[in-house]
């Protein structure tokens, strides 16, 4: 629906017909299933972390929820403006990943946040109703100032990410929002730019609640944390040799030196990602073999290999035939981008017409 026709109707009438996600069962929405939204910052590939730490929670999500999932490059480029089209370019990739992993757009609306310009729109109308204190006091921010002056990034954009973070959530009427302990606070940031702004223009935006999924930890493989920077992350689509490579050359239990001398897999990164990937069966064939010494590290990894390698080869495929074929993704990505647009312009027009912005617009259909 365009924008012009709705703004032709008298202030008031077009209150969000949504019922609050605070009422009820927030897992139904007058008989429908609820609105879900979450996303991910494009700024490169992802790892095996974010798979375990929101992507798989993401793809069962899609059965039970009306799911909105968006890949943020705007978000990316808070950090990232320097290499704009590196932005660009991971924001495809993570595209064909989401979609090679089992985003399905059946069931879910998946899109690009700057192809979906009402976001920055509705990001404008909070960051006008928000305190400067607000920002300032979330932890992230006050954490990283340092770190973000010396990498040239202690600018607005990355100050009023939680703002535009609302507004992402808002422009879908997302009700639930899977988070991590990490965003717990920009979610409750969320929920009172969107009590401000419904109470300031008596508009009825859903409060988003955290909807808290267990994620299990997902060490780096040499057991610290999983990063980037310290190179220890295994890649969602790494080739396969590369896979086999970083698999062997882990650490392993500091008091296994020799092959005769016995281990205890708890000492042992490797071990962890067994009880990620691997059978009952081949779980306690480690512990076994470990213990007594009868199997070396070298066969213990070769098993775990094959089932991270018969674990991601699917997805890998799937997302190296997006990429072959560089106009079906293209065309698949604008379809999200205009499933998502539908709702976005309904919100913001709803949201602009309660606020008294009755003039009507040009605006083109999306
Ligand atoms: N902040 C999230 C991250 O770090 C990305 C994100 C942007 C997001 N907007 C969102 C998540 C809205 C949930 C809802 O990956
Ligand atoms: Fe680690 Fe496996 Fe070697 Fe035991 S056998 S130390 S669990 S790699």
């Amino acid at each position: 629906m365009g924008l012009s026709e709705k703004a032709n109707q008298p202030l008031g009438t077009a209150l969000v017909e949504i019922d609050s996600a605070n009422k009820g069962n927030p897992e139904k929405n007058n008989g429908q299933k609820a609105r879900m939204m979450s996303g991910m910052r494009a700024t490169g590939e992802l790892h095996i972390g974010h798979y375990f730490g929101a992507l798989k929670n993401w793809i069962e999500l899609q059965d039970k929820y009306q799911c909105y999932f968006g890949v943020m490059d705007w978000h990316g480029m808070t950090t990232a403006y320097k290499t704009p089209s590196d932005v660009s370019q991971w924001s495809k990739l993570l595209y064909a990943e989401f979609m090679a992993w089992g985003i399905d757009s059946n069931k879910s609306t998946l899109f690009i946040q700057s192809h979906v310009p009402e976001h920055i729109e509705l990001f404008l109308m909070f960051a006008n109703i928000t305190p400067m204190g607000w920002l300032e006091r979330v932890p992230s921010w006050k954490d990283s100032i340092e770190e973000a002056q010396q990498s040239d990034t202690h600018n607005l954009g990355r100050f009023s990410y939680p703002v535009l973070q609302a507004a992402d959530i808002a422009i879908y009427k997302g009700m639930l929002v899977p988070v991590g302990a990490d965003q717990v606070a920009h979610l409750e940031l969320s929920r009172e730019i969107i009590r401000r702004f419904n109470k300031l223009y008596k508009i009825k935006l859903p409060e988003p609640k955290p909807l808290l999924t267990e994620t299990p930890l997902v060490p780096g493989l040499d057991g610290r944390k999983m990063s980037k920077s310290y190179g220890n992350f295994l890649g969602l689509s790494e080739p396969s040799e590369q896979l086999r490579k970083k698999i062997m050359t882990m650490p392993t239990d500091p008091q296994r030196v020799r092959r005769e001398d016995v281990g205890d897999p708890q000492k042992c990164p490797v071990f962890v990602y067994h009880k990620l990937f691997s059978t009952q069966d081949d779980i306690k064939w480690v512990t076994e073999g470990c213990q007594s010494a009868k199997i070396g590290c070298s066969d213990c990894k070769t098993c775990l290999f094959d089932q991270i390698e018969s674990f991601v080869s699917p997805a890998r495929l799937k997302k190296a035939h997006y990429l072959s074929e560089p106009n079906l993704l293209d065309r698949l990505i604008s379809e999200g981008n205009e499933k998502a647009r539908v709702e976005a312009q309904k919100t913001l027009s709803e949201c602009r017409l309660q606020m008294g912005f009755t003039h009507s617009r040009e605006v083109t259909k999306a």
